[in-house]
Parts: C-alpha cells; sequence; structure tokens
C-alpha cells in the first residue's frame, strides 16, 4: 500500500472519529464550556482559547470544557492529517487526478469547517448554524470517501 493511500484512510479515520466526538459533544449540550456565561447565555467564546487559556481543562472541574477541547484538538490533527495527505498525493506521479482533486476540494471544505466552528460558539449555539455545520462535516467525509475510494481503485493489483 503506497504512503498517500495509507495517509487517505487515516485522515478518514480521523475525520470520522472527530465527527463522532461533535456528536457527544452537541448531545452532552457541553459546546459553550470552553466560553464564559452569564444567566445561561454564552457571552464569550474564547476561540481559540478554552476558558482563556490553552490548556487541559480539569474534567473534575469542567467536563464538558474538556469534551469541547478535545473537539477542538482533534479538528486541528484531522486538519494536519488532511493538509499533509493532500501534498502527499499531488505529488505522486503520475497524479492520481481524481483523488487529488477530492482532497483539495476537502481542504476548501475543511477551512469553511473550521471557521463554522468558530460561529457555532460565536452564536450561542445557534440550531441552524450548528446545522449548517453538520451537513458540512457530512459533505467533507463523504469527500474524502471519494478520495479512498479512487486511491483504492488505482492501486488495486491488476486481475488477469
Ligand atoms: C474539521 C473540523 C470539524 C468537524 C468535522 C466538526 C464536526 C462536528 C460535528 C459533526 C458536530 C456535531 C453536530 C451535531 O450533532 O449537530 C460538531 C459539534 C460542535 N463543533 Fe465541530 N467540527 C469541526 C471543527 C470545529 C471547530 C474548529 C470548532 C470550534 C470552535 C467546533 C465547535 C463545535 C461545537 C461548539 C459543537 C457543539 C455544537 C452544539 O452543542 O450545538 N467544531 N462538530
Amino acid at each position: 500500500m503506497s504512503l498517500g493511500k495509507y495517509l487517505v484512510y487515516a485522515t478518514i479515520l480521523s475525520t470520522f472519529v472527530l465527527i463522532v466526538w461533535g456528536a457527544y459533544l452537541t448531545a452532552g449540550n457541553w459546546g459553550g464550556d470552553c466560553g464564559t456565561s452569564t444567566g445561561g447565555s454564552l457571552v464569550s467564546s474564547d476561540w481559540p482559547y478554552c476558558n482563556g487559556s490553552l490548556s487541559i481543562p480539569n474534567p473534575a472541574v469542567n467536563y464538558g470544557a474538556l469534551v469541547e477541547y478535545i473537539h477542538r484538538t482533534l479538528s486541528v490533527i484531522t486538519s494536519v492529517f488532511l493538509l499533509v495527505t493532500t501534498v502527499v498525493v499531488w505529488r505522486i506521479k503520475p497524479r492520481p487526478t481524481e483523488a487529488a482533486k477530492a482532497l483539495l476540494l476537502s481542504l476548501a471544505l475543511l477551512i469553511v469547517q473550521v471557521a463554522l466552528g468558530d460561529v457555532v460558539v460565536n452564536s450561542d449555539l445557534n440550531a441552524a448554524v450548528t446545522a449548517l455545520h453538520l451537513a458540512n462535516a457530512t459533505a467533507l467525509f463523504a469527500l474524502m470517501v471519494v478520495a479512498g475510494t479512487y486511491m483504492h481503485i488505482r492501486e488495486r493489483p491488476e486481475k488477469r
């Protein structure tokens, strides 16, 4: 298996874990736990900080903040994976054009996704924005699976 294909699979897995962790964050109603709130309303997301700090929140003090912090950390890990994967696949000769294009489009969606994450926390977890955040994550995941499928087909051993 080539490095490019291995990296595409790892990026798909990392995105999957991130999406499931996002669902956990939403289900637990912890989406605002990295911010300052007054009277139940979120007034500051502290983004990219979590309650004014970049250090790991203590779960005994605020479990929700840790869940949100992990979501953000996983999004950084996934972003690095996708960036490296896209560069590696683009440099394969001859270039696997379809997979490379799908990865480039995924990168564009990832930038939108991170920006939407910022809007989610700064809009006091507005339901419509959160739904958009989910919709874009689903499209992002689908595109990566497309890239993975193209890499799989390309590197499949020839049948005689
Ligand atoms: C590649 C990046 C990301 C992906 C794939 C992703 C995906 C998701 C998913 C699938 C959910 C669950 C949505 C739902 O169940 O309705 C979620 C929730 C959430 N995400 Fe992200 N996310 C990403 C980056 C970020 C970033 C950078 C932030 C940062 C500030 C963020 C903030 C949130 C918050 C606050 C929620 C909870 C929303 C709520 O409780 O209503 N996400 N994310």
